[in-house]
């Protein structure tokens, strides 16, 4: 695991965009992970802006996303299509037939998430996944449990996610309970994963993910069984590992 130590949220957000945009450039029919959650949204207003200016272009690229609320329409400003629209998608040259999210509303969740596996598969995987890391130290929504899921199914979110996820909502009550994402098959199948953090109540994920045991009880974990990993984490995040005194 490559490990990028920034001072602090606006030049992780920096860093972790130039991981993206190197992508863009060295294969600018690349195949985009996305991820959603107030961590990235500074990455991608720092590659909106490089494509406005023409640095970059997100014409040939296809994005498919980690994850969404069961049960959100793509309109509702919670949704993760909402997201993904408002903080990227509405200000690149991407195009709108390029980009996919799980349908939250599908009739038949399962074959949603039957349909969204062999997609993904059907484009090779992805050549970069970023994520974020929940504080109970998920990716996507895998959330910590007693195996690792490897295709993409529908999850029971856990009360530290309900909790954590609040913040965006009315009141806990309004949160979804239950979520499609993208199994660890996918993400660990993308050719380069991009997994930034920031902020001390991540110091505890960014510890495990790194240097804990590979266990589904902390789903990030398994990222260190991935040949080619890129940690972007600004001094917060990574202080329970400097603590530890893990050299970085
Ligand atoms: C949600 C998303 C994750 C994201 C996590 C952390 O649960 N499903 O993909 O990484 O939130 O979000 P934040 O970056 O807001 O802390």
């Amino acid at each position: 695991m490559f490990i990028y130590r920034e001072k602090d949220y606006g030049s992780m957000s920096r860093r972790a965009a130039q991981v993206i945009a190197a992508e863009l450039i060295r294969n600018p029919s690349c195949v985009l992970g996305l991820a959603t959650g107030s961590t990235p949204v500074g990455a991608y207003q720092c590659l909106a802006d490089w494509c406005k200016q023409g640095l970059i272009s997100f014409k040939d690229v296809l994005s498919v996303n980690l994850d969404e609320y069961k049960g959100l329409s793509p309109e509702h400003d919670q949704s993760y299509r909402y997201f993904m629209q408002q903080n990227l998608f509405n200000h690149v040259d991407i195009r709108p037939e390029n980009t996919r999210v799980p349908n939250g509303l599908a009739a038949d969740p399962q074959e949603e998430c039957a349909q969204y596996d062999a997609y993904i598969r059907s484009l090779g995987y992805a050549d970069l996944q970023l994520l974020g890391l929940g504080r109970n130290g998920h990716i996507g929504f895998n959330e910590p449990g007693g195996s690792f899921i490897k295709e993409t199914h529908v999850v029971d979110l856990t009360q530290s996610t309900i909790d954590a996820n609040a913040r965006f909502f009315a009141s806990a009550d309004d949160v979804p309970r239950q979520a499609l994402t993208m199994g660890v098959g996918c993400i660990m199948a993308a050719r380069r994963v991009l997994v930034v953090a920031s902020g001390a109540d991540k110091a505890d994920a960014v510890y495990n993910v790194v240097c804990g045991p590979i266990a589904p009880s902390c789903p990030g974990s398994i990222l260190q069984l991935h040949k080619d990993v890129v940690l972007v984490a600004d001094e917060a995040a990574l202080s329970k590992l400097t603590a530890a005194g893990v050299a970085l």
